[in-house]
């Protein structure tokens, strides 16, 4: 379970639409959702999308919750997602192939989704708050989108060195 290189912004993997698993595939594909796991693991991320380690398959592993350990971090293959309500939440949000930086991204704060996890059987789940933003940063991944694409006011867009100079407490550590 090798950790493997990230890519960042500007890698045109991240541009694309990432193509979808066929089912019959995800048993041969345990190995790279291993690697994605280690690499989250290693990044300290919450979150991780195949084309960010060069991989353009719908695939995305991830935590529901903050500090979740390793062992927790969620397969889902072709994973798909509805809001539930109209209601949005704005808040922090880093992404490991954009070291660095923060934005303040606004993001449904109740959803619904779907995939298929590492043994290929179909999951549909409802998730609010933190576990819905990570998916919906996860699977913008795959339609080749970025955070800073989703944000409303680029002034928002910052060094996380420097988020203390104007921003007072409320920090989150959310890296996808
Ligand atoms: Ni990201």
């Amino acid at each position: 379970m090798p950790v493997r290189e990230i890519a960042k912004m500007g890698q045109p993997v991240l541009s694309e639409v990432a193509k979808p698993v066929a089912a019959e595939e995800i048993p041969a594909l345990g190995s790279l959702a291993a690697d994605m796991r280690v690499t989250m693991a290693q990044a300290g991320g919450v979150g991780l999308a195949a084309p960010q380690i060069f991989q353009s398959l719908r695939v995305i592993v991830f935590h529901t919750r903050r500090g979740a350990p390793e062992a927790e971090a969620q397969v889902l293959f072709n994973p798909t997602w509805e809001p539930m309500g109209p209601e949005r939440v704005t808040d922090w949000e880093g992404c490991l192939s954009i070291p660095g930086l923060r934005g303040l991204v606004p993001r449904y704060a109740h959803i619904s989704y779907a995939g298929l996890d590492g043994e290929g059987r179909p999951v549909a789940r409802e998730a609010s708050h933190f576990h819905a933003r990570v998916l919906q940063h996860e699977i913008d991944h795959l339609e080749g989108v970025l955070y800073p694409q989703r944000m409303d006011d680029l002034r928002n867009l910052i060094f996380e060195s420097e988020r203390e100079a104007f921003q007072n407490g409320g920090a989150t550590n959310l890296v996808e």
